[in-house]
């Protein structure tokens, strides 16, 4: 088994304004206690929808945002307690890919020169050692080397984004964050990414954190799946069990949104998994599970205590006392949502 690589633990991300002297974060807060971590060469899936936090872990990890307190350690530095100012062997060995293809790849630089600027600012790379890296960086990526003096205009949005890839692949890094990175494409255009970084990942041993609110599209190369809700992370463990053994009533609701053909089953689940009239739940603003109000099976117990995180069998955690003494609530749920 392979060194863990990132190990993230109680992050917290806030916007809006710290207090005087920075002392403590007074604004909204986006990421509540997040914990999860990633070995060397490993893939995992975040997924949530959107406004869950994920962009927040990942912009924290990359340095953009500051954590507002825990630990995120990357090959043994605690980055959190660097505030976003990274020393130039941290931010080679993570790069990142976004979801925009068409505002992410300045418009006036080359092919070229965009795969090329992370070997001119962490590298000695001559011009011409610089250009023959860039040739192979577009053969990583299946594109022809006859793009290199082309323009991003001059791309659809998956060539972009193997454009993209490239540059994050430049530096052999040891982790790219890929947020969202289809979620602009179109279905065909996403597979064939998602290939993409299949192949490169096992051919170059990278770690990938992999974000999207779409759990199917991911789950097939994902190792782990860690699924976040209103800044938790609610679920987490091997993809084949989340995906097929959801544990968690949210990772379920989120599996489920795929449309069913059959209007009464529609029906039916559309019923099982609303939630209880506002009216009838108890005022406590942070107190119980951040899901209770949307929860078809939720328990008195969900509005007082929050679920600490519960082992499922299978593998992973779930924070939901449906889990409890190890099995996952998930057949009992199918009952509840059927009848
Ligand atoms: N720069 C920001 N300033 C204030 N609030 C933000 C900022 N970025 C994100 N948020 C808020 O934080 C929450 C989580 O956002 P985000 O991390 O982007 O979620 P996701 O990537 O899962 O869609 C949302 O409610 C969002 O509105
Ligand atoms: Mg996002």
């Amino acid at each position: 088994m392979s060194e863990t690589l990132l190990d993230i633990k109680d992050l917290r991300v806030s916007y809006g304004g710290r207090s005087f002297l920075g002392l403590r974060s007074t604004g909204f807060e986006a990421v509540k206690g997040a914990s999860l971590s990633i070995r060397a060469g490993e893939t995992l899936g975040l997924v949530g929808e959107s406004g869950s936090g994920k962009s927040s872990i990942a912009n924290t990890l990359l340095g953009l945002v500051p954590a507002a307190s825990g630990t995120m350690r990357f090959n043994g530095t605690d980055l959190a307690a660097l505030d976003t100012h990274y020393p130039p062997e941290v931010r080679r060995n993570i790069q990142a890919v976004f979801q925009d293809p068409y505002s992410s790849l300045n418009p006036s630089m080359t092919v070229e020169q965009i795969v090329t600027e992370p070997l001119k600012i962490h590298t000695s790379m001559s011009r011409a050692e610089r250009r023959e890296r860039a040739a192979e960086l577009l053969r990583l990526v299946n594109l022809p080397e006859t793009h290199l003096p082309r323009f991003p205009n001059e791309f659809s949005g998956g060539q972009r984004q193997r454009i993209a890839i490239a540059a994050a692949l430049a530096l052999q890094p040891k982790l790219i964050v890929l947020d969202e990175p289809v979620s602009a494409l179109d279905v065909s255009t996403q597979n064939q990414i998602i290939n993409l970084l299949y192949e490169r990942r096992d051919a170059l041993g990278i770690a990938y954190l992999l974000i999207a609110h779409d759990l199917a599209l991911v789950h097939h190369i994902s190792d782990r799946i860690a699924v976040m809700y209103l800044g938790h992370i609610v679920e987490e463990g091997p993809a084949d069990r989340v995906y097929h053994r959801p544990a968690h009533p949210y990772t379920k609701a989120l599996l489920d949104a795929v449309p069913l053909l059959d209007p009464a089953r529609q029906r039916a689940r559309r019923a099982a998994r609303r939630a209880a009239p506002a009216s009838e739940l108890p005022r406590m603003a942070e107190a119980g599970c951040p899901y209770r109000n949307r929860c078809a099976f939720a328990m008195e117990r969900c509005h007082k205590d929050v679920p600490t995180s519960l082992d499922v069998s299978g593998g992973g955690t779930a924070q939901c006392f449906l889990v409890e003494g190890g099995t996952a609530g998930v057949s009992g749920l199918k009952e509840k949502v059927t009848t």
